[in-house]
């Protein structure tokens, strides 16, 4: 299967990009073709709702952008995996941005069967403190027509650290060795 995995921190060596790195060598280990893209390295424009794309077949008003190089990822892959720290208990507006440009390809996305997988990080250990991510992600898969692949939501890691000394190394990996 080809998986890809796009990153939002803004953190190169942070929290959620090692549990990336985890979920991503599991995967790799289970034969797996695996795509990751840090999402906030690039150079990617927020929609702007101006619907250039539904006037020109698809195409972005931002077509010379970073964004091209995730479409062609996205169009092809099998599984897809969004990776953000908690921000304000949503995603990053990293990551957030690339979701929104899937707009100019909606169709072709809704057509196309997938699975989506979630791996999400905040610093809180309150019980609902991922209620926010968890549901945007349920919805995601409802409106786009993919399956729901799993989730890790992981409490209480306010840094790399604290994921290197907790089980969610681990589990961030089975989830990878999982993909299917
Ligand atoms: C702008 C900002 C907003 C944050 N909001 C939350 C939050 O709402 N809930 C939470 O539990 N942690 C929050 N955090 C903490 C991060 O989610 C946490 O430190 C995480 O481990 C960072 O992951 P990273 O190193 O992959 O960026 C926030 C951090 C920042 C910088």
């Amino acid at each position: 299967m080809k998986i890809l995995v796009l990153t939002g921190s803004p953190h190169k060596n942070g929290t959620t990009s090692f549990l990336a790195d985890e979920f991503c060598e599991g995967a790799e280990q289970s034969g797996h073709e695996v795509i990751r893209i840090d999402t906030a390295k690039l150079k990617i424009n927020p929609c702007l709702g101006c619907n250039h794309c539904r006037r020109n077949e698809g195409k972005c008003i931002h077509e010379y952008d970073d964004m091209i190089e995730i479409i062609l990822h996205l169009l092809t892959a099998d599984a897809v995996v969004l990776v953000s720290p908690l921000y304000y208990f949503g995603l990053t507006a990293q990551l957030k941005t690339v979701i929104d440009r899937f707009y100019s390809v909606n169709s072709l996305l809704r057509e196309s069967p997938k699975k989506l997988y979630l791996i999400s990080a905040g610093a809180d250990k309150d019980e609902w403190a991922m209620d926010g991510v968890r549901a945007h992600y349920e919805t995601l898969c409802k409106y786009l027509n993919w399956k729901e692949g799993g989730t890790l939501l992981a409490y209480g890691l306010a840094t790399r650290e604290d994921a290197e000394n907790s089980e969610y190394k681990v589990w961030a990996n089975r989830l990878g060795m999982g993909v299917s």
